[in-house]
């Protein structure tokens, strides 16, 4: 596993994502995940499947303390104590007293942001929240909400197909994590020419080169999520082996700002 020390604190760069994996396949997939090594989850009160995240980290023995466990504020929850109080159900779902990391999941322009940061800094006063961040927020709203509370991570959409290089800078100049999503593009890197050959040179597949160009970034995590226990491992087998400067270049050349998680209400990108 490789480690990103941010903020004096070593996060694992590989985690396991959980959307779209509902009910008992996210207890068996989290179950499965942590029992193959990954320390690293991601959950949301979104995906209304914290309760089976918690399940799976009982069941697997796992200690608590072992875990980098994130979860999100929906934007529902962004007035006035809101944040609190539906964090306080995410921990009582996830059967645990803390979170590693609480983001609030999509800017919400109706709700003034310092609403939900004010909140979940109460939180990481009494220490249920360890670390504040905040997801799919542009640059200028970044700089916002650093302006409120001390901000650990922006988890955004990043893969080969769309560049983040404005916001991996903000985040390296914030000392925060860049948690990349839909890092493998939900499938698409699979065909890939460039990324099969030098899957080939290092006899990897396509997937596993991504992820290693991912992790293997500067504060850059990246959270895969499969319903699949081979895949769950095929993602995981991304540390014994390295891609030269020259291929994470390639890599980086494949860049055509392929956005896939792009709602109307979604903030203007500043790109
Ligand atoms: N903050 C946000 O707004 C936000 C938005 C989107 C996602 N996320 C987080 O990021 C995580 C990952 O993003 P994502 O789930 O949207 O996309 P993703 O991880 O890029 O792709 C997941 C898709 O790829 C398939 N897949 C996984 N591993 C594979 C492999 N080795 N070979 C072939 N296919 C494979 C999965 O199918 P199977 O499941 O059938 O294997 C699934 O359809 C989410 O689960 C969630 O935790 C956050």
């Amino acid at each position: 596993m490789i480690h990103h020390t941010v903020q004096g604190v070593n996060v694992p760069a590989l985690g396991f994502g959980t959307f779209r994996l509902p009910g008992e396949d996210c207890r068996e997939g989290v179950e499965h995940a942590l029992g193959i090594g990954y320390r690293h989850i991601d959950t949301a009160q979104g995906y209304n499947n914290e309760e089976y995240v918690g399940e799976g980290l009982k069941r697997s023995g796992v200690a608590r303390e072992d875990v980098f466990l994130v979860s999100k504020v929906a934007p529902t929850n962004f007035a006035g104590d809101a944040a609190a109080t539906s964090t306080a159900e995410s921990l009582r779902k996830l059967r645990t007293d803390y979170v590693d990391l609480m983001l609030l999941h999509w800017p919400n322009p109706s709700v003034p942001l310092e609403q939900p940061l004010q909140a979940l800094a109460r939180l990481q006063r009494d220490g249920a929240v360890r670390h504040i961040g905040v997801s799919n927020f542009p640059p200028s709203l970044v700089e916002r909400a650093a302006g409120i509370t001390h901000l650990f991570c922006n988890q955004v959409e990043y893969h080969p197909y769309l560049s983040q290089t404005a916001l991996i800078d903000q985040a390296h100049e914030h000392d925060m994590l860049l948690t990349a999503y839909c890092p493998i593009a939900r499938g698409k890197v699979l065909d890939d020419p460039v990324l099969r050959d030098i899957g080939a040179r290092h006899a990897k597949t396509p997937t596993q080169v991504t992820l290693r160009w991912l992790v293997q970034q500067d504060a850059v995590a990246a959270i895969p999520k499969s319903k699949q226990a081979q895949r769950r491992l095929d993602n995981f087998a991304v540390f014994d082996f390295e891609l030269s400067p020259e291929e994470m270049d390639a890599i980086f050349a494949l860049d055509r700002e392929d956005r896939l998680v792009d709602p109307a209400e979604g903030p203007d990108w500043e790109r």
